[in-house]
């Protein structure tokens, strides 16, 4: 009989049930101006014995905790209901649009724009919009705005409220650079001609361009005919680059440069600096696996800069501490940030390297990292044993609040109760004490991304 698959153990065993609880117990004071719900998209395979199963096709889940006049006031999970899903739970579907038979249920990032809650997800699908209390509205295609597919990853401009999304699908010769208004409106969905369909899961804005990562994983045919859920490999043949598309309209044309083969599934942020560009990325050294989750080299922050006179890119490492799931504040997107946040996750890398399926529940590591960028320090926040901590976002503790006043929110586990905690640290004491423990009254399985949606 085949093995479990490793993305359906340990850590990453999904929940059964859907939990609505109000009141929650608290450890500490809840900051009595975090009014709005936190919510964090991940997969939950509604199937729980397929040996082929790979992390990144689980049907999206999504957690959320609702925080009000200093009060915990619910949490709540909602499987995203895509036509599959809704059946499996015996309900109707909710009809609407679908790309191409993508019908999938959005598992990687939720975020709200327009007044929209939206959980969103790659490689061909829409996004399925959600109610305030989670549950699933149906697909969204912004107003049947959208010629394809939409993306997980999105960057708001923070002055003009834009939204930048590319799109890429398998059956596409293109990338599309998608454009949508604070209003809503999608207002453009640009082709940009690359070969062999290469998985672009996430990118970079700066004031001036819009940064594309085209790197040597791409869509395999004969992946796909052997039965593989991600029919993606490395393909040693194509050309790592990094591409820079104007904001400004003034040239529909990418400038690519060429980069050293690696794997990037997230950038931090990026900005200009005179005649260069500057990203900072987490990168896997060397060929990348993506069946697996495994890469060729170590797994570090780096800083890309871009030469535009030189037309060369340089690299330089940041932070040798594996780690994922970068996060900035996001006023500062697209501006040069100081500050950077993101999850260590040593455990889960060396844990899939040994290919044991040994995650245990070391998985993500158990620490937050919050990096000083201007004095090169990391300051951590250890959550001790057994405990694993997903991604943080961080939360200004006001519009006017300089870069780091605020708080970094995250799920942790806590082994003790076998539930997970929303916690909440005051980003100026990172490593101190947290301002608040929410103590919710389920386990989270270990997931992908999530968005403070403020109250307005
Ligand atoms: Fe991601």
């Amino acid at each position: 009989m085949p093995e479990k698959s490793r993305f359906l153990r340990g850590s990453f065993a999904p929940v059964t049930d859907e939990v609505t609880a109000f009141d929650l117990p608290v450890t500490g004071t809840i900051p009595a101006e975090l009014s709005g719900r936190y919510l964090r998209n991940g997969p939950n395979p509604l199937g729980l014995d397929d040996p082929g199963y790979h992390w990144f096709i689980g049907a999206g889940m999504v957690h959320g905790v609702r925080l009000r006049d200093g009060r915990a006031e619910w949490y709540r999970n909602r499987w995203v209901r895509s036509r599959r899903v809704a059946e499996a739970l015996g309900e109707s579907w909710a009809q609407g649009p679908v790309h191409a038979g993508s019908d999938f249920a959005a598992n990687t990032h939720i975020i709200r724009h327009a007044g929209r809650t939206l959980a969103t997800v790659e490689a061909g699908a829409l996004p399925y919009e959600l109610d305030a209390d989670l549950d699933t509205r149906g697909p969204y295609d912004f107003g049947r705005k959208l010629p394809g597919g939409f993306a997980a990853h999105t960057k708001v401009d923070p002055l003009t409220g834009e939204l930048h999304a590319i799109a890429y699908f398998w059956g596409w010769d293109y990338i599309q650079h998608i454009v949508v208004t604070s209003d809503g409106d999608v207002i453009a969905a640009d082709n940009i001609p690359v070969p062999d369909g290469p998985m672009i899961h996430d990118f970079a804005l700066t004031e001036r361009y819009v940064v594309l990562f085209d790197l040597p994983v791409t869509f395999s045919m004969d992946a796909a005919a052997a039965g593989a859920q991600l029919p993606y490999t490395w393909n040693a043949t194509h050309q790592a680059r990094v591409g820079l598309l104007s904001r400004d309209g003034s040239s529909s044309e990418v400038r690519w440069f060429e980069a050293e083969p690696c794997w990037i599934f997230h950038t931090l942020n990026a900005y200009d600096d005179g005649g260069t560009v500057v990203v900072d990325v987490v990168q896997y050294e060397g060929a990348y696996d993506v069946s697996v989750l495994s890469g060729g080299g170590p797994l570090t922050l780096d800083r890309w800069t871009i030469d535009l006179a030189a037309g060369k890119v340089l690299r330089r490492r940041l932070d040798d501490r594996p780690q994922e799931f970068p996060r900035v504040d996001e006023r500062l997107l697209s501006r040069p940030h100081r500050y950077g946040y993101s999850a260590a996750i040593g455990e889960v890398n060396r844990a899939i390297i040994s290919m044991n399926g040994d995650f245990g529940d070391q998985a993500f590591g158990n620490a937050l990292l919050k990096r000083d960028l201007a004095r090169d320090s990391v300051e951590a926040h250890e959550f001790g044993s057994a405990a694993t901590a997903g991604e943080a976002v961080f939360v200004p503790a006001s519009p006017i609040a300089a870069e780091d006043d605020g708080y970094v929110m995250a799920f942790v586990h806590d082994p003790d109760r076998g539930a997970a905690d929303l916690v909440i640290l005051a980003a100026q004491d990172f490593s101190g004490e947290p301002v608040a423990r929410i103590h919710l009254p389920a386990r989270i399985p270990l997931g992908f991304h999530g968005s403070w949606i403020p109250d307005l």
